[in-house]
């Protein structure tokens, strides 16, 4: 597995405060058969002054100590950069750092207001030739009254990543309830663990996977955090990553696309028998 959202780097925001607990998350993670890990740490003006040039530096002074260690992790750099107004300018600059360098990258909005230009900071980033990558939806308490937006945004092209830990209820029943639901629709990309430390918010991408395959089955749970992931890293287009698999009543925007494309060129048989098994799981759990 590949987890793509962690805040492992030790003391340079508000996850690992040093570097014994980066150790044991790192720990952690290898014991999950997890083999590579973005280290995301947040990029927020006025609090974390974390830069595309420093980030660098800890992870590849982490990945020394890991290696010295014996742990089998691969780190990669990446970012949790909060939603500015120079963000693309950022980006070009390598201030902010996309995941591995690729043309992915995590987007933070802010978790109580949506802000009204919103749509429009992302659709310039996919304008830019980026894949943006709206972490943690599951958890922003404007989403319910703005699930329009959501469903738009993943219409024109941005990737949703939900929190393993949301499936599990950690952050509540409204997260996990949303969680759920963007599954059940097919619009969620990525799971990741966005873990802060080794005990409070833990490495637990095994069983945010097992959770999601619960809902939507264990190929799909494998897509969320190896396949996409794995594509993300080779920096593959979008195109050639299979999209979500929709479980629900509800119909996805992405699925229906997959829909329509199977129409035109009489594929997707497998595809749609699969669909109908797990509504029909669904239907006796
Ligand atoms: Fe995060």
């Amino acid at each position: 597995m590949i987890d793509l959202h962690c805040h492992i780097l030790p003391g340079i925001d508000d996850g690992a405060s040093d570097l014994t607990v980066s150790l044991e998350m790192a720990r952690a993670f290898v014991e999950q058969d997890v083999t590579v890990v973005a280290c995301t740490p947040h990029i927020l003006p006025g609090l974390y002054h974390n830069t595309g040039d420093s980030i660098r530096t800890a992870v590849h002074n982490l990945q020394a100590v890991l290696d010295q260690e014996g742990i089998p992790l691969v780190l990669v750099p990446g970012a949790d950069a909060h939603m500015a107004p120079d963000f693309i300018a950022g980006l070009r600059s390598g201030r902010v750092l996309s995941l591995a360098d690729s043309r992915y990258v995590l987007v933070e909005p802010p978790h109580h207001t949506a802000p009204p230009q919103l749509e429009d900071f992302f659709f310039k980033l996919v304008v830019e030739g980026y894949v943006p990558i709206l972490t943690h939806p599951e958890r922003l308490s404007w989403v319910p009254s703005r699930y329009d937006t959501i469903k738009r945004l993943v219409s024109a092209g941005v990737w949703m990543q939900i929190t393993a830990g949301s499936l599990a209820g950690g952050f509540g029943r409204n997260a996990l309830y949303w969680a759920q639901r963007m599954l059940d629709e097919g619009i969620v990309h990525l799971l990741a663990t966005d873990a802060h430390d080794a005990e409070r918010r833990p490495p637990d991408l095994a069983m945010g996977r097992d959770l999601a395959a619960d809902r939507v089955g264990a190929e799909e749970a494998q897509r969320l955090v190896e396949t996409r992931p794995a594509g993300i890293l080779k920096d593959d287009p979008p195109s050639s990553v299979p999209g979500p698999l929709e479980v629900g009543n509800g119909e996805s925007l992405v699925r229906a696309e997959t829909k329509r494309r199977d129409q035109v060129v009489g594929g997707g048989a497998d595809d749609r028998l699969r669909g109908l098994s797990l509504r029909l799981r669904r239907l006796f759990q």
